[in-house]
């Protein structure tokens, strides 16, 4: 499962690719204003720091222009992943887009019938969103599910970018349905790694440790 960071904080980013927990980084309209950057800015420091697909998106609604957009800011960098809304003028961007060879990211995926218009539109990621369905008591995960079976029943290429992750249970189940990606914030990625057995054990093997009075460096 890839893990893409669901920001566009340098330092939180940084972070985890320092650990090798980076495999790409998506943003949104949202997150760059949440960022107080400038956005072409931002998104060639984040791309010069991760090797993998950085998402930026679209603001445009009509086709023409969002393509414009799209090639304005694949200018940016290589990695750069044009991310486009599940419209239809966003599947027809992403059509044009798709077939020059541009990765695309559509987003604001909510139905496995939405899913499957961006895979026969050549999307690279679909990321459908589990905590807004969640948020309206749908049940999010059963989206990935949905979508996982009708990629798999035609051989679409599309990875499935499961976005909106609020929790380390949604990426457990993301990943015990076979999601190709999960994109989190940093704090959800991070939380991963914990648990109160754990630190206990280790409190209680140093303890132990320190009765030895030995050191091994
Ligand atoms: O990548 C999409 C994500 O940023 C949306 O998350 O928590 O605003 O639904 P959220």
């Amino acid at each position: 499962m890839k893990f893409f960071v669901d920001s566009a904080d340098l330092e939180q980013i940084s972070e985890l690719n320092d650990i090798g927990l980076v495999d790409g980084v998506t943003t949104n309209p949202s997150i760059i204003a949440k960022s107080g950057r400038d956005f072409k800015e931002v998104i060639a420091e984040i791309c010069k720091l991760v090797e993998g697909p950085v998402s930026a998106e679209v603001t445009a609604t009509e086709a023409g222009k969002m393509v414009d957009e799209g090639r304005e800011l694949r200018k940016i960098a290589g990695n750069v992943c044009v991310k486009l809304p599940l419209t239809m003028d966003g599947l027809k961007a992403c059509s044009i887009l798709s077939r020059e060879g541009t990765p695309t990211n559509v987003t604001l995926c909510f139905s496995p019938n939405q899913a499957l218009l961006a895979a026969k539109c050549g999307a690279t990621f679909i990321s459908p969103f589990i905590g807004r369905l969640d948020d309206i008591t749908l049940d999010g995960l059963q989206l990935i599910e949905d979508i996982r079976l009708i990629y798999d029943n035609y051989g679409f290429e599309t990875e499935i970018l499961a976005a909106s992750i609020r929790s380390v249970n949604h990426v457990k189940e993301c990943a015990l349905v076979g999601a190709d990606v999960m994109t989190a914030p940093p704090g959800v990625i991070k939380n991963l790694a914990n648990h109160p057995l754990t630190d206990k054990g280790l409190a209680a093997f140093l303890k132990d440790w320190e009765k030895t009075g030995q050191t091994i460096l």
